[in-house]
């Protein structure tokens, strides 16, 4: 049975104000997924789901990231084709680190390899997004942008979708705390406001706006205050994250540059140098500790790869 098997990083999307508009790969972890041709089929069928699963991931492959993914771009041609998918996760599940991106990215990458696809990477983010409604119910492509192509997305519009993306800033560095809460994306998409003011939203766009100039121009420090800048997400968000306000609060006083929510949380990034980020994210695990959350924590760094076939 003709097969490919790719990865794809983890990725965090929004960095603060961007919400739903800018992504940035990581290094790791990541997500692997394996698809294979089944000529005794027509259908799309989720074979395994191993590594860091929960019971939230689904077989079904209209309730999975990645079985959605592969049946949008399956679709999309037009193929008549049957598949076997197997996912490794790698990526903690509704940790906020692009976990259901990754597989959804994988898959797509995996599949125009393996039936050598000539297509652009806006049909593969297209697909891709298609799947983040098993997680978030909304197509969204800021995680499945980064974790395909890698470094920093920034998109314009999803239909029909437009972005430009651009390398990481050499001396960023993030330190990661991911508690050991449950927060499902689509939740963390119900709390945010049906509308916003004009102050807000010009708040808003004014730190975005600055965000990506300074991410362009790798200034750690603008980087960190546009991170702050979030008026509208954050502040809704970080009532479902129990110890948010407190870790922030440290990581900053310990000279973290900025603090935010991983996408749609639980977890939560602080902006670091390679001096800064192991002392940080002591002081981001203390404070948890002190609060008794129970909590991953790790130093991550950003990243220009995306997927990848491996063999
Ligand atoms: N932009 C998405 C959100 C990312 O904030 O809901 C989900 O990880």
């Amino acid at each position: 049975m003709k097969s490919v098997k790719s990865e794809a990083p983890a990725s965090i999307a929004n960095l603060g104000p961007c919400f739903d508009t800018l992504g940035i790969a990581l290094s790791e972890p990541r997500d692997i997924v394996e698809v294979c041709v089944d000529e005794s089929s027509n259908g799309i069928v989720i074979e395994k789901i191993e590594g860091l699963t929960n019971s939230n991931i689904s077989f079904n492959v209209n309730h999975n990231t990645a079985g959605l993914a592969a049946k949008a771009l399956v679709d999309r041609l037009g193929l008549k084709i049957g598949l076997k998918i197997r996912i490794k996760k790698g990526i903690r599940p509704a940790s906020g680190m692009g976990s259901s991106g990754a597989s959804a990215a994988a898959v797509v990458y995996a599949l125009s390899n393996l039936l050598g696809l000539k297509i652009n990477s806006e049909t593969l983010i297209e697909a891709a997004a298609e799947g983040e409604r098993a997680a978030a119910n909304f197509p969204h492509a800021d995680n499945v942008a980064a974790s395909l192509i890698g470094g920093v997305v920034v998109l314009k519009s999803h239909k029909p979708l437009e972005f430009i993306n651009f390398p990481v800033p050499e001396k960023l560095r993030f330190a990661i705390v991911l508690p050991d809460i449950e927060v499902v994306t689509a939740n963390s998409r119900a709390v945010l406001p049906s509308q916003i003011g004009f102050k807000d939203s010009f708040a808003q766009l004014s730190g975005c706006a600055y965000l990506v100039a300074a991410l362009l121009k790798g200034d750690l420090v603008r980087i960190g205050r546009a991170v702050n800048s979030d008026v509208i997400i954050e502040p809704a968000r970080a009532k479902l994250i129990k110890g948010f306000s407190e870790v922030k609060n440290a990581a900053l006083k310990a000279g973290a540059y900025g603090c935010s929510i991983c996408g749609s949380g639980p977890g939560i990034f602080a902006i670091c140098d390679e001096n800064n980020q192991e002392s940080i994210l002591g002081v981001m695990g203390d404070t948890l500790k002190d609060m008794n959350i129970k909590f991953t924590g790790f130093k991550s760094k950003p990243s220009n790869e995306g997927a990848k076939i491996i063999v």
